[in-house]
């Protein structure tokens, strides 16, 4: 039997037929009046318990119930189109923790988003104790790559790769693990938003995560689920700079053909 199966509490339905016109899958159709599930091996999005006027959709096998959308939250787009123009990778931070709930608000950020296939296939290791540990290791790493020449960018050999190189003293340091990169990063991005909504700012560590896919060890000391990559690690904490204006960007590269 498949982790999760879609029931449909027929006597709750009344056969408008949102579910059947919605369906992805075409997995659904109306039999007197009544929607009925074909089969169970749909990619299990969940639309139909989300536009069911009557409740009458249920997705078994998950620990958390549907939570009924109260407001309809509307962004104001300037504001959305600002943020993304103002924000900034942060390097320096204060020396203040990051509340719990802040961490597990950017985590449920995480958790929440969309995955290709519905796959749900995205882990986040929250580094604590290993945290000193796995940023020695990834400097030892790329001491020897700096070394080594060539492997790496001219950019890198001219760095001077010192004890915080990686995490930059932040506080919070996520390192997101999945099968697919692409869903793997549209957590990450998502995160960030929501680190930035809280006064958060954020490194993406492109430099840890490649140390991470380089190092067995380190992979072992992070515990990445079997089966996945290290997809981004997320350096975050309270930014100690504040940046006064915005910086200039190639014109769009766009088509309209
Ligand atoms: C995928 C990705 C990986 C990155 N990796 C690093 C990194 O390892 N170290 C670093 O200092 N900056 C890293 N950056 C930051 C970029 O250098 C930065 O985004 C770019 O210079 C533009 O600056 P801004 O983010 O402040 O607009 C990374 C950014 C991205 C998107
Ligand atoms: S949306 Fe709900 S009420 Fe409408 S047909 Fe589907 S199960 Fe029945
Ligand atoms: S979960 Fe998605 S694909 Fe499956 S029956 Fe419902 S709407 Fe269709």
């Amino acid at each position: 039997m498949t982790k999760h199966q879609i029931v449909i509490d027929k006597s709750k339905c009344v056969g408008c037929k949102m579910c059947v016109n919605d369906c992805v899958a075409h997995n659904i159709v109306l039999k007197n009046n009544k929607a009925n599930i074909i089969a169970n091996d749909c990619v299990m999005c969940g639309h139909c318990v989300a536009i069911c006027p009557k409740e009458a959709v249920v997705m078994t096998g998950y620990e958390e119930n549907p939570i009924s959308r109260e407001r309809v939250v509307s962004l104001n787009p300037d504001d959305v189109l600002n943020v993304i123009r103002h924000r900034r990778t942060i390097r320096q931070f204060q020396n203040k923790k990051v509340p719990a709930e802040i961490l597990n608000q950017i985590l449920e950020a995480g958790r929440l988003t969309h995955t290709a296939k519905n796959m749900q296939d995205v882990s986040f290791i929250v580094l604590d104790k290993k945290k000193h540990a796995v940023e020695k290791q990834a400097v030892k790493i790329f001491g020897i790559l700096q070394k080594a020449g060539g492997v790496v960018s001219p950019m890198i050999k001219r760095n001077k790769i010192g004890e915080h190189f990686f995490f930059f003293k932040a506080p919070v340091v996520i390192v997101v693990a999945a099968k697919s990169v692409m869903n793997g990063s549209l957590a990450a991005q998502n995160m960030e938003f929501v680190a930035e909504a809280n006064g958060l700012g954020t490194l993406f560590s492109g430099y840890f995560t490649l140390a991470a896919r380089l190092s067995r060890n380190i992979r072992k000391q992070l515990g990445v689920p079997k089966g996945k990559k290290v997809i981004m690690t997320l350096v975050m904490g309270y930014p100690n700079v504040k940046y006064q204006r915005s910086v200039q960007r190639e014109k769009l590269k766009v088509d309209y053909r």
